[in-house]
C-alpha cells in the first residue's frame, strides 16, 4: 500500500544523500526521518490518507535543503519540487499531487 511511497522516499534521500554540506545533509535526513515518523502518527490518529501524508513530508523542505533557500520561500520552492517530481514520476493522480502539494504550501 505503500509502493508509491517507497519511491518518491528513494529517490528524495538519494536527493539528499548528494548534499555536500555534511551538517545540511545530515539535517537533511534526520528532520525528514522524523517528521515522515510524526506524520504517520497523525495521520493514523486523524484516519486521514497515510501515503499523501508521508509523502508530504518527504518533500516538505526539500528547497531548503537542495536549494538552501530563503526560509520565507521554502514551502513554496519545496512544493514547485514536488509537483514537478509527482507529475514526471507518473505514479499520482492529479488530485493527489494537488492534495499533496497544497499541504507542503501550507506547512
Ligand atoms: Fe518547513
Amino acid at each position: 500500500m505503500l509502493e508509491r511511497y517507497e519511491k518518491v522516499k528513494e529517490y528524495v534521500y538519494g536527493q539528499y544523500a548528494k548534499i555536500y554540506n555534511e551538517d545540511l545533509k545530515i539535517a537533511a535526513l534526520t528532520h525528514t526521518a522524523s517528521v515522515d515518523l510524526s506524520i504517520t502518527f497523525i495521520a493514523m490518529a486523524r484516519g486521514t490518507n497515510l501515503e499523501r501524508a508521508k509523502v508530504a513530508a518527504l518533500f516538505h523542505d526539500y528547497a531548503q535543503f537542495i536549494d538552501n533557500c530563503p526560509h520565507s520561500q521554502h514551502a513554496k520552492l519545496s512544493s514547485l519540487h514536488a509537483y514537478k517530481y509527482l507529475k514526471e514520476c507518473g505514479l499520482f493522480k492529479t488530485t493527489e499531487i494537488d492534495d499533496i502539494t497544497y499541504a507542503i504550501r501550507q506547512h
